[in-house]
């Protein structure tokens, strides 16, 4: 499984891709919104075996993708099949920070939403963010997607409970 646009390549990971991940996922700035992390080596690579894994079920639910920029590995973006009765899929990205403010994850969200409609057939797909994480709201405004309100109290990360934007699109209000 490739999507690819004229300067990404997103391709399914490959198992020593968590000496890469390792580079952002390692690192606080980049999750400082999250759950996870900052990943210890044995957190990125059982990040990765858990991808592969998870890329075997049937019917499968999650597809994560390594994005290649000028030949490096610079970050991954996931879609994951949410609710297989009412079509419904959820995306996520995420960016080394050498490669940030180049409209990479813009262009990341885009590929995964066109793979959700047009290979995946479904009807909504959405995101959620932190409020505070202006940069991958940023991202969902500019790809298209409605914000659709706040998520409160929607995860437990290291300081406290977190709110979450919601944001989506439904299949006949993409590419309009
Ligand atoms: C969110 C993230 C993926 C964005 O990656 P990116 O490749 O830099 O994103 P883009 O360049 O496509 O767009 C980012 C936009 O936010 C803007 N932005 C970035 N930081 C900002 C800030 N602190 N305040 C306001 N705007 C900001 C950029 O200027 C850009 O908008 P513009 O094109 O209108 O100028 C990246 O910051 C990241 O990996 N963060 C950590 C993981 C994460 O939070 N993932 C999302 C989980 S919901």
């Amino acid at each position: 499984m490739k999507l690819s646009n004229e300067r990404l390549v997103l391709r399914e990971f490959i198992e020593n891709d968590w000496i890469d991940l390792h580079k952002y996922a390692s690192q606080e700035l980049v999750c400082q919104y999250q759950p996870w992390g900052p990943n210890t080596e044995e957190e990125s690579q059982n990040f990765v075996t858990q991808v592969l894994k998870d890329s075997k079920q049937e019917p499968r639910e999650r597809f994560v993708f390594a994005i290649i920029y000028m030949e490096k590995m610079i970050g991954a973006g996931e879609f994951n099949i949410r609710d297989y009765a009412n079509l419904a899929g959820e995306i996520a990205y995420i960016v080394n920070p050498d490669y940030w403010g180049k409209g990479i994850a813009t262009e990341v969200a885009t590929l995964l939403i066109d793979f959700g409609f047009k290979n995946l057939k479904l009807h909504r797909i959405y995101a959620t963010c932190d409020p505070r994480n202006i940069a991958s709201s940023n991202v969902l405004e500019k790809v298209g997607m409605i914000k659709e309100g706040k998520i409160r109290d929607d995860l437990l990360i290291k300081n406290g409970w977190r709110d979450s934007l919601l944001y989506g699109v439904l299949d006949y209000e993409w590419g309009k």
